[in-house]
């Protein structure tokens, strides 16, 4: 079989579960990552020199790479940036929406705008480029409140205030501290809602709209949803709550509305849209939130249950043949738990040796945050996010009892994890 040499921008735990994805099908041949990390390494050539944000020496890269024949572009930034508008300028194939299409991650002030214009149902919110406005607006709103910097923010630019004060003081860090940077230049400000959570990620060609398995990620960095908002602590799917029911009222209220909308606005999307979504008691299905990528670490969870080639999928989203395709899934659950550095989502060290002990040969360590040691050659921290730990199980209670028996064999100086990710079962 003639196979096809694949490029993944991006160096994460998601990146590791796309080129692991990537590397169990037979259409595929080499893989590269940039930058990649080390456990990608075992699977890829990764180019540690390389930034995933760097559009001029991705594109140099490609050029000069005959040989790659799809670039599939995983993170937020580069889609931002136009990593893909600029490869498909360069007469190249690449996987993930146009940066006209990933603002409905990159700015919420967009993606909200969105959803009141078309009728997709959100909480209500206002939006303010001032922070005098936005802080008189405060005085006057219920609590819980919630505050979003507008652009992209790690997972980390959306304040909870249960009480006046806390929400007047998150709005000055965002707004005038900058915390977040120029994505706090604007807010939105909406109300709090209730129910569960539940992320469902769909690949699409534009028109066509097929949701993944769903999942639920864990966002605050300790246990008891205490502490600060990261990039995701652990992961399950499916989220077993989340009923055919309300898939189909998602489908026809969100999925379906948002990609017309996209396209009616002249920004086809075609890649994974992430649909972030509250159910509320009464089975009232709204959107939190957009991302326009696999979500981190849901891709650790959904992508070990895919039973599709995901190169074909992938192919399927760029030619618009979506229609074509249909989804299947290992029936077994998973379970992902993040193993992260002391100190993180603030101030963390790096460069910490890893011992990865004996884990089960069906259990899969995903690196995040890893890189190789110069000196030693060994894996060593990186980042953050070190490791996500996926087991599957027959359901969702043996999948943790294994995600847990396994990261406990894992140890490096100033590890921690959440105990409680999956907890309801
Ligand atoms: P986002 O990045 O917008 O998904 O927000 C991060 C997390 O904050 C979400 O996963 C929710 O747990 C929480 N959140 C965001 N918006 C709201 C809201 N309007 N009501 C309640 N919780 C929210
Ligand atoms: N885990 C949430 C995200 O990827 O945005």
């Amino acid at each position: 079989m003639n196979k096809h040499n694949v490029l993944v921008v991006g160096g994460g735990g998601r990146e590791h579960a796309i080129v692991y994805a990537l590397s169990k099908s037979p259409k595929v041949g080499k893989l590269y990552c940039i930058p990649g990390n080390a456990g990608i390494a075992k699977l890829a050539e990764c180019h540690p020199d390389i930034k995933a944000t760097d559009l001029d020496k991705i594109s140099d890269f490609v050029k000069s790479h005959d040989d790659i024949e799809l670039t599939v572009v995983a993170p937020d930034d580069p889609l931002a940036m136009g990593l893909v508008d600029r490869l498909e300028q360069d007469g190249k194939r690449a996987f993930g929406p146009h940066a006209n299409a990933a603002i409905i991650e990159a700015s919420k002030v967009f993606s909200k705008n969105l959803m009141r214009k078309y009728g997709i149902p959100t909480a209500q919110y206002a939006t303010f480029s001032d922070y005098e406005s936005a802080a008189e607006y405060l005085k006057t709103c219920r609590i819980p409140i919630v505050i979003k910097a507008d652009g992209l923010a790690l997972g980390k630019g959306v304040i909870i205030a249960n009480t006046r004060e806390e929400a007047q003081n998150g709005l000055r860090e965002i707004m005038l501290d900058k915390a977040f940077g120029a994505a706090g230049s604007n807010v939105v400000i909406e109300e709090f809602l209730t129910g569960f959570e539940v992320s469902v990620l769909a690949f699409t060609d534009g028109e066509t709209v097929l949701p993944m398995a769903s999942s639920q990620d864990h966002k605050r960095a300790h246990d008891g949803d205490t502490g600060l908002n990261t990039g995701g602590m652990g992961t399950f799917s499916p989220q077993d709550k989340y009923t055919f029911d309300m898939a189909e009222k998602a489908m026809q209220t969100v999925f379906l509305p948002t990609v017309r909308a996209l396209k009616a606005e002249g920004r086809i999307f075609k890649g994974v849209l992430y649909f972030g979504l509250m159910i509320s008691p009464d089975g009232d299905v709204k959107v939190l939130e957009y991302n326009a990528r696999f979500g981190d670490p849901e891709a650790q969870v959904i992508l070990p249950r895919l039973r599709n080639d995901l190169y074909d999928v992938m192919n399927a989203c760029i030619d618009g043949d979506l229609d074509t395709v249909k989804l299947e899934w290992d029936e077994r659950a998973a379970v992902c738990v993040v193993a992260a550095s002391g100190g993180y989502p603030l101030k963390y060290e790096k460069g910490k040796k890893i011992t990865f002990g004996d884990v089960d040969d069906d259990v899969i360590v995903f690196h995040a945050g890893t890189a190789i040691c110069p000196d030693c050659g060994e894996a060593v921290t990186s980042g953050g996010r070190v490791l996500g730990v996926t087991a599957l199980g027959k359901d969702l209670s043996e999948a943790k009892r294994k995600a847990y028996a396994n990261i406990k064999r894992i140890s490096f100086d100033g590890m921690f994890y959440r105990s409680d990710i999956c907890k309801d079962h």
